[in-house]
């Protein structure tokens, strides 16, 4: 049932891809038709990009859970659906079949109920990768709520804001973390952010390290209380294709994170079907994407996308690094890995290490490579097929956004082209072209230009919740009738793309995504800051880096002090993630006369690049140019 619209030769991905230009309607509802749905969509597509508003599959009524567990029950239900490998290799990992996971969701669901959730409330979760959390996010689906969970390494400050923005309820979270070596008291962060939390009545704490913590009576519960009298069936709400499923917080070039909107039904197929073709799944393939479930990747191709599909997913609650730089390798001898998806910035990490590290595990049962996240350069993409593929395995450049809610641009392992540091083709259903700065559609090859697509696609964003209009302003106005991504990408002679990256101010940090003013903002919150630009710079592991220029009040006679309050700011305000890799102290910015910060100068300072800083006639003050440059870390 699952499986026949994989694509198997390339020759049928080129009949796929036309058949999905000609007639998308038909071709996505051909996709559609395998899942169960309980009462069939009265409209395929509805659309317009000025709004913009996106409907599709208007009328069908679903649950996502259904169809990640109920109908695999029959001929899978004691088929592994998720592996959990902890933080430390001694202590035991745990695996849960589909009936398993099955029982453990209806009763997390339950558990939801009984402490008053309903369907359509916000329900925001921050918590570690346990076995809980792919629970939780699961438990929401069942019942109707919306699940926004907040990547667990973001500070109270940067919580809170989500939490208000979310309007949410209830928060699942549990009493600690471990990270490597390192064990993180989640509750106390939780309770911090609280503190400006009104819409919060309940908090549900999954117990992990064991620690005591501050239980607030009549707000806090510990899940293990609450699940003992609770049943292991919970029937599944209905949902229309439209209805919200999750909204999940991602950075823009302006403001606050915004929270990308997606729907039940269309993301629900555009998961299942890029998971099955990128990846090339097979029934007996053990799956591992290392992502963190606060991402996308973690939402779309760690949970949904697998289970949808019947895989068994490898979820892991440690980091590469920990307790030795073999660790992702010895997982996948561990358990038998098929098909492995990680971020570029983990590889470089990772090559920067001894060889050995990884020569010293067999690998031989993986089949696919799979990287996400950020511009993959040639040379980690070598390392990656080399010593990790043994030039055995086809490696997927995977390109897609929050935003997209699935993967746009990728080869399909095995059966399209590779070519290092290119995501190459786009998958059927998906129509990207490339526009010039003033919105003309750029129609030959060998070019460059901002990456659009033009025809909407089942999985892509619906609104930023609780203000569409952001929506229409970020993606849908720069180019008329155009969804515009933010990044700009090449195509070779071949038509393959290359991703080249953001082309607003939005730096990608090992992957993470994080707006230039949201950063700015943070830093200007400490007490002896003026004013603050920030800027991305090549870095060696992360990608890019985070250079900070910043004018302050008055200069003490430790700089390093200034800078050491100035990163525990951002680390208060954002979390440890956005911490700036450089700080210089200036006395002033270069600023236009009209008072905009020449960010273009800026960057080429931070990139080392100060032999030709194009025109700077229209600064205000161009000697201040000459300053920064001579500070420049
Ligand atoms: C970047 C992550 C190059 C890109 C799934 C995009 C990539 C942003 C790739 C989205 C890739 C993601 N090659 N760049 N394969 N994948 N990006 O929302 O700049 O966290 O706009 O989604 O990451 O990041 P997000």
């Amino acid at each position: 049932m699952d499986n026949n619209f994989q694509i198997k030769t390339f020759e049928e991905y080129q009949q796929a891809y036309q058949q999905s230009v000609d007639n998308p309607e038909a071709f996505w509802e051909s996709i559609a038709d395998t899942f169960t749905w309980r009462k069939k969509w009265d409209k395929t597509l509805e659309w317009n990009f000025e709004e913009p508003s996106i409907k599709w599959f208007q009328g069908g009524k679903l649950n996502i859970t259904e169809n990640c567990l109920d109908r695999h029950l029959k001929t899978r239900g004691n088929k592994l659906a998720i592996i959990w490998e902890p933080n430390d290799p001694k202590e035991r990992y745990i695996r849960f079949t589909y009936k398993e996971v099955y029982e453990r969701v209806c009763q997390f669901a339950n558990v939801l109920k009984k402490n008053g959730v309903q369907k359509g409330d916000r329900v925001c979760i921050y918590m570690p990768m346990i076995p809980e959390l792919a629970f939780a996010v699961l438990a929401c689906a069942r019942i109707g709520a919306v699940h926004s969970v907040i990547f667990a390494g973001f500070s109270a400050s940067a919580m809170a804001d989500r939490i208000n923005d979310a309007g949410a309820k209830m928060i699942l979270t549990s009493d600690g973390l471990n990270r490597g070596s390192k064990q993180i008291p989640v509750k106390r962060v939780v309770d911090e952010a609280l503190e400006h939390c009104p819409s919060v009545e309940k908090v549900i704490v999954v117990e992990r390290l064991g620690w005591a913590v501050n239980m607030v009576e009549g707000r806090d519960v510990w899940y293990h209380d609450e699940v003992k009298d609770v049943s292991k069936e919970c029937p599944a709400e209905e949902m229309d294709a439209e209805d919200m499923l999750f909204i999940l917080y991602t950075s823009g070039s302006t403001g606050k994170p915004k929270g990308v909107v997606h729907t039940c039904g269309g993301y629900m197929v555009s998961a299942q079907y890029t998971f099955s073709n990128v990846f090339q799944y097979q029934e007996s393939d053990i799956y591992w994407c290392t992502a963190d479930v606060g991402w996308v990747t973690g939402h779309t191709y760690l949970l949904y996308g697998p289970l949808l599909s019947g895989a068994t997913t490898l979820m892991f609650e440690g980091v590469p690094t920990y307790p030795d730089m073999g660790r992702f390798w010895q997982v996948v001898d561990k358990f038998g890995v098929t098909i492995f998806y990680t971020a570029p910035t983990a590889i470089r990490a990772l090559m920067a290490g001894d060889i050995d590290d990884v020569l010293s595990y067999s690998l031989d049962s993986l089949k696919v490579l799979g990287s996400v996240g950020e511009p993959i350069n040639e040379e980690a993409w070598h390392w990656y097929h080399t010593h990790v593929g043994k030039e055995r395995c086809p490696l997927v450049d995977t390109w897609w956004q929050t935003e997209t809610g699935g993967i746009m641009i990728s080869t399909l392992a095995g059966v399209t082209p590779m070519k290092p540091a290119h995501a190459t083709l786009p998958l059927p259903g998906i129509q990207p072209i490339l526009v010039n700065s003033d919105g003309s559609e750029i129609t030959e090859n060998e070019v460059e230009g901002h990456l659009c697509i033009k025809f909407p696609w089942p999985g892509m964003i619906r609104t930023t919740y609780g203000d569409h209009e952001r929506a229409r302003l970020s993606y849908f106005s720069t180019y008329k009738n155009l969804y515009f991504t933010g990044d700009g990408a090449k195509r070779d002679k071949d038509g393959l793309y290359r991703i080249i990256g953001r082309v607003d101010d939005v730096i990608n940090v090992s992957g993470h995504r994080f707006g230039t003013a949201e950063i700015e903002e943070a830093i200007n919150h400490n007490e002896h800051v003026i004013e603050s630009a920030v800027v991305g710079y090549p870095h060696d592991v992360k990608g890019q880096g985070i250079y900070a220029f910043v004018i302050c009040k008055d200069i003490p006679e430790r700089e390093d002090w200034l800078r050491a309050e100035i990163i525990e700011t951002v680390v208060e305000k954002i979390g440890k993630i956005a911490k700036p890799d450089k700080i210089q102290i200036v006395s002033g910015l270069p600023k236009t006369r009209s008072g905009k910060i020449m960010r273009r100068i800026l960057r080429k300072i931070a990139e080392g690049d100060t032999s030709n800083l194009g025109d700077t006639s229209t600064l205000l003050d161009p000697d201040v140019v000459d300053e920064i440059k001579e500070g420049a870390l």
